[in-house]
């Protein structure tokens, strides 16, 4: 587990080609709060072995300032993995943070990946657990084994959902993933949502929403976010800056909700440690210890966000 980024935010993870030298040199001047440089489905099988150099240089020269820094290698169905994991982790040194597994099957998929991570620390003089590990879920296989995946190592930081992979695994009758189908009644991803949510967190992981697709829709993108907002993810992906502003907005608290959190903390703190009451009142409704705990979710997000509670009136 990284331990520098394993608690930063992640409200917009930026998606940057890993073939594209511009699209790299532009990434760092984009104000995601993390950013992962692909080797998988950005990038035409003919690129990928080139693009491993253009990443590892990205890392190295780009500022890159104190994001979360990733890098996306293929999935260990392809040929590609172990070479990626090799060739990217040796040569870009201690400022990578992370590597991102997808279409992750299994908690062994994972386990793999850590045993490598671990063989490549050590040869080229990283500290043992120095590269953290995101795993996409995005295949059928994948959302049935999710719980085995999210306790399977303890390099994971996030786990993340797959829209795009996950509908074409499904053979959902959709010609674009991870926006919404107006003629279902609901919300045909509820399920999943909630599934990776609940594994995540019973790992202490971060969860985060994958890419959505109609990039010039911004106001789209503002409505369907909201959904795993409100259910409690991290965060989602960003394929442009629109998106990147968009997402950092929708996944903060509000100032009003941060302020209430801190206010709510204190009142409990008052009652339980003054005067020794297990449960109070809050304007017109009860607090107790799981509102401490709600309210602390907010705080610990809003200071994420960077936040600071607003004088007191
Ligand atoms: C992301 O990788 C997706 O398939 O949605
Ligand atoms: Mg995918």
């Amino acid at each position: 587990m990284s331990t520098r980024s394993r608690n930063l935010p992640r409200r917009s993870c930026l998606s940057v080609p890993g073939s594209n030298e511009r699209f790299l040199e532009k990434a760092p001047s984009v104000a995601a709060d993390m950013t992962f440089l692909d080797l998988e489905d950005s990038v035409a099988p003919l690129e990928k072995e080139a693009a491993r150099a253009k990443v590892v240089e990205a890392v190295r020269k780009q500022p890159w300032d104190d994001r979360v820094l990733c890098v996306r290698v293929n999935a260990w169905d392809t040929r590609w993995t172990y070479g990626d994991v090799i060739e990217v982790v040796s040569g870009a040194g201690e400022r990578l943070d992370e590597v991102m597994l997808p279409k992750v099957q299994s908690g062994a998929e994972v386990i793999a990946l850590d045993l490598l991570l671990t063989q490549v620390e050590e040869n080229c003089g990283l500290p043992r657990g120095h590269i953290g590990i995101e795993a996409q879920i995005e295949t059928t296989t994948g959302l049935i084994a999710v719980e085995e995946i999210c306790a399977a190592s303890p390099r994971l930081e996030t786990v993340i959902f797959g829209p795009a992979d996950f509908a074409a695994s499904m053979e959902m009758p959709v010609l674009t993933g991870g926006v919404e189908i107006p003629e279902y009644p609901g919300d045909h991803f509820h399920y999943v949502f909630s599934k990776i949510l609940m594994a995540g967190r019973a790992n202490g992981l971060q969860v985060i929403d994958g890419p959505y697709l109609k990039i010039r829709d911004t106001d789209g993108l503002r409505s369907f976010a909201q959904r795993t907002r409100t259910l409690g993810y991290d965060g989602k992906w960003a394929l442009n800056p629109d998106q990147v502003a968009v997402l950092n907005e929708v996944y903060s608290p509000t100032q009003e909700q941060f302020d209430r959190a801190w206010d709510i903390l204190d009142a409990y703190r008052r009652a339980t440690e003054d005067d020794r009451r297990g449960a109070v009142m809050f304007g017109d409704e009860m607090i107790d210890e799981a509102s401490r705990k709600m309210a602390t979710k907010f705080v610990t997000r809003g200071e994420r966000a960077g936040l600071t509670r607003s004088a007191e009136a």
